[in-house]
Formats: C-alpha cells, sequence, structure tokens
C-alpha cells in the first residue's frame, strides 16, 4: 500500500461510518470517479465491501454545482487534464492495495444503467451529476439499482439544483424514509 486514503478527508467521508457499520460483504457503487480519492478511502476504510464498482468517461465538463449557489459553473475541465485524472484514478487504485477488491468501468453514466440488474448494490455513492438534469436523470435510472434497505449517498447536497432535484425524485416517487444531510451530503435508506 502506497497511498493512504483512509485517513484522507475525500468528498464521501461523511458517509464512511455509515456504509462500514451496513453490513458485511457490501456490493457498491460510485459514480463518477475523477481521480478515485473517494473510492480508494472506501475501499481502504470500509473492509466490509466485499465489492466496489466506478463509473466514469473521464470526458471534459462543464461543472454548474457550486455550494454559495451564484449563477454560472463552478469549474471545466479539458481533455489533457481528463486524461490525466483518468491516469490518476488508475494509479491511485493500483497503489491503495485494494484493486482486488474493485472494478473500473469506463463509459458514460447514461448508457450503463441499462446493464446492471435491479436491486444489484447494497449502496450507491452519486457524485457525477453537473446539472440539476442530470441529477434527475440518474436518480430515475439509478435508484432501482439499489437493494431494499441499501443506502443512497448524492453529493453536492448544497446545490439548489441538487436539493431541487432529490426532492422532486423523492416527491414524484412517493418516498418518505428519513433523509439525512450534513456536509454536502443527503442519504437516506431504500
Ligand atoms: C466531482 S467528480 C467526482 C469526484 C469523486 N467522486 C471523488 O470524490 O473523488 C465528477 C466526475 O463525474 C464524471 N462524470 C460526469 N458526468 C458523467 C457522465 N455522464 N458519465 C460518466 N462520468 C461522468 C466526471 O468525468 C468527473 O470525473
Amino acid at each position: 500500500m502506497n497511498y493512504d486514503f483512509k485517513n484522507s478527508l475525500t468528498d464521501v467521508r461523511s458517509v464512511v461510518h455509515l456504509i462500514g457499520m451496513h453490513g458485511d460483504d457490501l456490493i457498491g457503487l460510485e459514480l463518477g470517479v475523477d481521480r478515485a480519492q473517494s473510492f480508494c478511502t472506501l475501499l481502504q476504510a470500509c473492509p466490509n465491501i466485499k465489492h466496489l464498482t466506478g463509473i466514469d468517461n473521464w470526458q471534459p465538463y462543464t461543472d454548474y454545482l457550486r455550494e454559495d449557489n451564484e449563477p454560472g459553473p463552478s469549474n471545466s475541465t479539458g481533455e489533457a487534464e481528463m486524461e490525466i485524472f483518468e491516469f490518476m484514478a488508475h494509479h491511485h487504485i493500483r497503489f491503495s492495495g485494494e484493486e482486488h477488491r474493485s472494478t473500473i468501468i469506463k463509459g458514460n453514466i447514461e448508457d450503463l444503467a441499462i446493464t446492471f440488474p435491479n436491486e444489484r448494490f447494497d449502496f450507491i455513492f452519486m457524485d457525477a451529476w453537473m446539472t440539476y438534469e442530470q441529477a434527475l436523470k440518474e436518480l430515475n435510472d439509478w435508484y432501482p439499482k439499489i437493494k431494499y434497505g441499501g443506502l443512497i449517498c448524492g453529493h453536492d447536497y448544497k446545490s439548489h439544483l441538487i436539493q431541487r432535484a432529490v426532492e422532486e425524485f423523492r416527491e414524484q416517487n412517493n418516498i418518505t424514509q428519513h433523509m439525512s444531510v450534513y456536509d454536502s451530503m443527503c442519504v437516506w435508506k431504500k
């Protein structure tokens, strides 16, 4: 093990204990891997995760989610940057010491939900969304893939765009389970 993500404050930090206490042999999914920082935190800090899959397309993007909720994008990336991020993701995972418990899929999240059976995952960490529309679509596409009793964890909840998408999704699907919010993360048990 060359890298210590267990003690890093990565974006997934506020649900690490929750996932770590959720039971044995968990099958998990992260949407939006980027440099695999949260991905490696999950693998190293949650030995109860039997297998973690991550999906990313590593294509240039513009992110419209802002914690200050001011107008305009929060950041954009280019092709060269994404190539390095993709390399870093594989590099971090390889030297995390936990690669054997993981699978990385390079592809568009919108194309891949159909390739997974419903109720496949004990938890999904949703961290790819960049707009309200993307968030609503990903919630609709991926929520069925979570087991009953499983966890849905959504990042960027400080953005009003994500709050609106999550609220609408829960209302449209009559989801009444308590939702906890902390540290720009929302989470509920399906
Ligand atoms: C905020 S970053 C993820 C950060 C990562 N979860 C972490 O905490 O270390 C968002 C990632 O989502 C990916 N992404 C965004 N939209 C996507 C899509 N439609 N399909 C695949 N990947 C996507 C981007 O390439 C980017 O790497």
